[in-house]
């Protein structure tokens, strides 16, 4: 970290080619980094990029005493000259992480990557929570916790190399108030209650010709053990306790019923924030390349094995879905299960997640009790007027949401009327006056279905609630 490897120095490496597998984009990084006059690159090229490194130029960065010591611990390997780090080091949350090289053994333990940092995004450490972290791999999202406040955390992982990885990091980042046991999902900690948990468990699918990874794959299907860690939670939820989840499942109609079936308890409220996943072709590449960093045959074999199998299930797209499992804080408020659709690959934020959850509880009111609020467009949306100059079709009417904060969608002429009323008047009493004046009906005639655009609106990001 003295040397300035940190989160920005990563950041500058992961914006080279940022869509592309690393199979693709990593020889642009390492020729960035080999450029780069900077120590950190050193550091980077060997413990986060899996570059060789030429010995002496190693040697002037880390001093021989760190590199004796890393290789008799057999995380560095030296080769004709250079040397490769099967430790990787991330930069994360403010910590500095160790982990396995992904390629350096069978079964590797999972250091913070793209989806850890996306449900790290999503989560927020208030009033000193006690946070469990279910499958914690490396620590991540346990240590990240405990560094943002948390009061105590314990992290639980199937593979015991985690569980080590994860007590080694406490260390080396000195955190004092965590504690990882090794064992099968919430077994570990039966009895106990938390008012955070975390959980990114494995979601990839798993065809019968692809040894199963434990960090990796979540079952045939890819979600049966998110789905088993789903059912595990209710017991472990304490008084206003709040869970929240990340990982893949199809893309059906099926899915919220799928995660309400598997929670099991009317008394938790679901809220599913489902991103556009990749078509079948995309996820099979995307997969294959999380086990194989280098194009080749044995690349091809496990995209092919993985697309087949994709087929074979029926998947031809899958949703990357953000799950909150919530206790509501008292007997009278709503309980529910909500999906919300964001069409761009970006998922919701702590901030947007506590604004989707306040839009959940508006939706949830009478209508009498909705249509005293006060609602606006939300300022991510575009009004979108589109024309034929050949006049083969009719004017279309879209909302164009900035950044894929929420899905496009086509309006009918009611409601792009209804929601230019809204985007000017300030309470939802006002906006029924003026929409009833325009239908030249009554305020009463038209109450009902202003309260149902808005309750729908409120729900996929059109409108959010004014701040009270
Ligand atoms: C996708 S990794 C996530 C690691 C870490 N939480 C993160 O976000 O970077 C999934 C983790 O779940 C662990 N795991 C797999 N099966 C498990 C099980 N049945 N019980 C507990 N942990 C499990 C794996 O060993 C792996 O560390």
């Amino acid at each position: 970290m003295d040397a300035g490897f940190n989160a920005s120095l990563i950041a500058r490496a992961e914006a080279i080619a940022p869509k592309q597998f690393d199979a693709v984009r990593l020889p642009l990084v390492h020729a960035w980094l080999q450029h780069l006059p900077e120590p950190a690159a050193v550091w980077a090229r060997l413990f986060a990029y899996r570059d060789a490194v030429d010995e002496p130029l190693a040697r002037s960065v880390l001093g021989e005493a760190l590199i004796q010591a890393l290789k008799s611990a057999n995380a560095l390997q030296s080769t004709n000259g250079q040397l490769r780090a099967s430790l990787r080091l991330m930069p994360f949350a403010g910590l500095l992480l160790g982990s396995d090289e992904v390629d350096a053994r069978f079964d590797p333990v999972m250091g913070p990557g793209a989806t850890t940092f996306e449900l790290w995004r999503a989560v927020e450490i208030s009033d000193s929570p006690r946070v469990l972290d279910i499958g914690c791999g490396a620590g991540s999202l346990a240590l990240a916790a405990a560094r943002a406040g948390a009061r105590e955390v314990v992290g639980v992982d199937l593979d015991p190399r985690a569980v080590a990885y994860a007590r080694f990091n406490a260390k080396l980042n000195g955190i004092s108030n965590a504690r990882f046991e090794a064992g099968d999902l919430s077994a570990p900690v039966a009895g106990q209650r938390f008012e955070l948990i975390v959980s990114q468990p494995p979601f990839v699918t798993q065809p019968a010709s692809v040894a199963a990874t434990t960090y990796l794959h979540g079952g045939r299907r890819g979600d049966e053990l998110a789905l088993r860690m789903l059912s595990e939670l209710p017991p472990l939820l304490g008084e206003r306790g709040r869970a929240i989840a990340l990982f893949d499942s199809a893309d059906d109609e099926a899915l919220i019923d799928r995660l309400t079936a598997a929670v099991n308890d009317p008394t938790l409220r679901i809220i599913a924030v489902a991103a556009k996943g990749l078509g079948a072709d995309q996820q099979a590449l995307g997969y294959a390349s999380t086990s194989h960093s280098k194009l080749g045959p044995d690349y091809a074999a496990a995209a092919i094995a993985y697309r087949e199998h994709l087929r074979e299930l029926g998947i031809e797209r899958t949703r990357h879905v953000l799950v909150l499992v919530e206790r509501p804080d008292s007997d009278g408020a709503p309980r529910f299960s909500a999906r919300v659709d964001t069409d761009g690959a970006r998922l919701h934020d702590a901030a947007a997640l506590t604004q989707l959850r306040r839009a959940l509880d508006a939706a949830a009111l009478p209508d009498a009790a909705l249509l005293q609020l006060s609602v606006r467009p939300s300022p991510h949306a575009l009004f979108v007027h589109e024309r034929s100059l050949a006049g083969t079709c009719d004017d279309r009417l879209r909302i164009r949401f900035e950044g894929g904060h929420a899905s496009d969608r086509e309006l009918s002429e009611a409601a792009a009327a209804l929601i230019e009323i809204l985007a000017q008047t300030h309470t939802l009493t006002e906006a029924v006056e003026h929409y009833a004046q325009m239908c030249r009906a009554t305020p009463e005639q038209v109450a009902a279905s202003v309260a149902r655009f808005v309750r729908e609106s409120l729900v996929n990001g059109l409108l959010v609630l004014e701040r009270q």
